[in-house]
């Protein structure tokens, strides 16, 4: 069934991002649902300018609008002898603002649009009488439902790294603040999750941290580490409930981006394998990039853990809500290409709600500002507050 993308919109400057292998897949899935796979359809995406006169031109409406259809077929044809079904024009200028007034991702209102189109190439018609278009209404949302299953929303765990306590540690080079009391106060807090990160520099948290922690968390104990051989040995051996694989840099003062799937495939795909083999699910620690994630489903990663630090540190609101919706889209795609997803980096008891309430997100991994917090609070009420937050932003 050729369905055939051209993008005349996106890639220029401001463009959103766009899956094209998320909308094409439910394209097909569509088609097969009408009984339609044998055709060919086209799908052309515009900006607002083009369809103003695509819209002045065949409609004779001076102005752009979000879909236009062009079936193959001339009123009276007989169309089940065409092989093309038509043309659908999509603006994802006008689609972007009806995904922001609809609260909804670019790639749902994009889905919207291509069935609505769709169902007018195969020849209904809303504009034909008002029974017609509440029949297509309801063919529309049935047809979304069945795009788009409906995703049980679950409160996303909160899973607490306490690298910062084992900071303070190592600043005096003595045994305290000890991170593996820390760790458990944060579980008697009710946190779902411990995280470290045992870096190569061995910075702030210790071997002994982690073989302590590995026999004290009762909840899950996610271990951070680096693509790194005498690390994954270690790893191996004390067998964490899952490990997050990072990049690091020694001079960094975090973990700056995220993990180069693309370019780092094979040996990312060797350690995948034999944590595999040894029963430790894989998250990689990602930027929210399409081609990234597709690389981490095709490298066999269990999780991705998506990048939050561009949307934390934002300084306006515009650049922020960008970020958001390349991770509101990434979570998405991500789930389409059946990996689990994580968050974290840089959230915060401002930032976190808008993260906490996409759905599809199982984990938020947050450190810094919760023993921030907990030294004017205590660590009790510093992981209360932050778990009351994304309860209620759930
Ligand atoms: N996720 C990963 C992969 C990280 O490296 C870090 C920082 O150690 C975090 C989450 C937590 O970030 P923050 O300390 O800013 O909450």
């Amino acid at each position: 069934m050729p369905i055939f993308f051209v993008d005349n919109h996106v890639g220029k400057p401001g463009a959103p991002c766009t899956h094209w292998q998320l909308l094409k897949g439910r394209c097909e899935y569509l088609l097969r649902l009408l009984g339609l796979q044998v055709k060919n359809v086209g799908i052309v995406f515009v900006g607002d300018n083009e369809m103003q006169e695509y819209n002045r031109q065949y409609r004779h409406q001076d102005k752009p609008t979000n879909v236009l259809a062009f079936p193959a077929s001339f009123p009276g044809e007989i169309a089940d002898e065409l092989s093309d079904l038509g043309d659908i024009f999509i603006s994802v200028d006008t689609a972007l603002r009806e995904a922001k007034g609809a609260h909804c991702t670019l790639h749902e209102r994009l889905t919207r649009l291509i069935i609505h189109g769709v169902l007018h190439l195969a020849g209904w018609d809303h504009e034909r009488s008002e029974e017609e278009a509440l029949r297509m209404w309801d063919e529309e949302q049935c047809l979304f439902q069945k795009l788009i299953e409906k995703k049980e929303r679950k409160m996303p765990q909160l899973a607490i790294n306490v690298d910062h306590v084992a900071t303070v540690r190592q600043a005096r080079g003595t045994v305290e603040p000890d991170p593996v009391l820390a760790a458990g106060i944060c579980e008697l807090a009710g946190a779902q999750g411990i995280v470290v990160h045992l870096r190569e520099d061995r910075r702030h948290i210790q071997d002994r941290d982690v073989l302590l922690l590995r026999e004290t968390v009762k909840t899950k104990l996610n271990l951070e580490m680096a693509v790194a051989d005498a690390i994954v040995q270690f790893a191996m051996k004390i067998k964490p409930d899952m490990v997050t694989l990072v990049p690091e840099k020694r001079q960094e003062l975090t973990t700056e981006g995220g993990l180069d799937v693309v370019k780092n495939q094979k040996k990312i795909g060797k350690v995948i394998s034999k944590m595999k083999a040894a029963g430790i699910p894989v998250s990689l620690f990602i930027d929210a990039d399409a081609v990234q994630i597709e690389a981490a489903a095709e490298v066999g990663a269990t999780f991705v853990e998506l990048h939050t630090g561009r949307y934390c540190d934002a300084l306006s609101e515009q650049v922020q809500d960008s970020e958001f919706l390349l991770i509101q889209n990434s979570v998405e795609l991500a789930l389409e290409s059946g990996l689990r997803v994580n968050a974290g980096h840089g959230l915060d008891y401002r930032n976190a709600a808008r993260i906490a309430d996409l759905v599809g997100i199982e984990e938020l991994s947050i450190g810094h500002a919760i023993i921030s917090r907990a030294v004017f609070v205590g660590l009790d009420q510093a992981v209360r507050e932050m778990l009351q937050l994304i309860r209620q932003a759930a």
